[in-house]
């Protein structure tokens, strides 16, 4: 079975302007852009649904985390259920800035994945370890542990909704992007514990794509990889090389 290549783009809390941000979608909606790529722009909250009217169709939404409660009294929190009204598709679990800096467990992010494929969103969930932990040689257990608990609360069928992006801490907002190598072996054992854990299927057709200091220089190389089916990317998704990342197999 083939994946289709994937490309988010995580704006994390950017573009800091509203005019910054009109530059941006300009870009993208006059790009002549892969058609066979599925692509995905996380703006920050406060821009979901204005992104959602001006950009091109063909580009699609995700919020960047939503709340492990459908609806109710949660001040300042994001509700799955109203993101699924708005026709946002995806949403970002489990980002590395929000187990760091929120503190969200492992068990946090599978029940947040739980509710939000339950409520209709799809999930790009993302794991990855630490340059220590790569250092101690922990990297596939490390992210085996991130996996486990949402492997337990869903079900094989439910993995049609989950991107998982493998993004190793260190990569992120460094510069020192994985090689290919470092990139394809650790998709490779996430595709491998996938198969394991849930069944040969869900490890054939889920996506697993690559983030971390990926540029419009390094990317096509990257995606030469077997195991990698796409990327999110941070900073270089505020910049015009978004649309050479995203046409990375072209
Ligand atoms: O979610 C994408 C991200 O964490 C990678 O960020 O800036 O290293 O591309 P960046």
């Amino acid at each position: 079975m083939s994946r289709q290549f994937f490309v988010g783009g995580n704006f994390k809390m950017n573009p800091a302007t509203q005019e910054q941000k009109r530059s941006l979608v300009k870009v993208l909606n006059e790009a002549t852009i892969d058609p066979s790529v599925e692509v995905v722009l996380a703006p920050p909250a406060i821009y979901l649904l204005t992104l959602k009217e001006i950009l091109r169709k063909e580009i699609k939404i995700a919020a960047q985390n939503c709340y492990v409660k459908a609806s109710g009294a949660f001040t300042g929190e994001i509700s799955p259920a109203q993101l699924v009204d708005a026709d946002i598709p995806y949403v970002v679990l489990g980002h590395s800035e929000r187990r760091t800096l929120f503190h969200e467990t492992s068990a946090l992010v599978a029940q947040k994945t739980r509710v939000a494929i339950d409520t209709g969103l799809s999930v790009i969930l993302c794991v990855g370890e630490t340059l220590e932990e790569r250092e101690a040689g922990r990297t596939a257990q490390v992210v085996e542990e991130q996996l486990k608990p949402v492997i337990e609360l869903l079900t094989p069928k439910d993995w049609s909704k989950v991107v998982i992006a493998y993004e190793p801490v260190w990569a992120i907002g460094t510069g020192k992007v994985a090689t290919s190598a470092q990139a394809q072996e650790a998709h490779a054992n996430i595709r491998s514990f996938l198969g394991k854990a849930v069944s040969a299927a869900v490890a054939e057709s889920t996506r697993i794509i690559y983030g971390g200091s990926v540029t419009a220089s390094n990317c096509k190389e990257l995606a030469t990889q077997p195991d990698v089916d796409g990327f999110l990317v941070g900073g270089a998704s505020l910049k015009p090389e978004f649309v050479d990342i995203i046409n990375a197999k072209k």
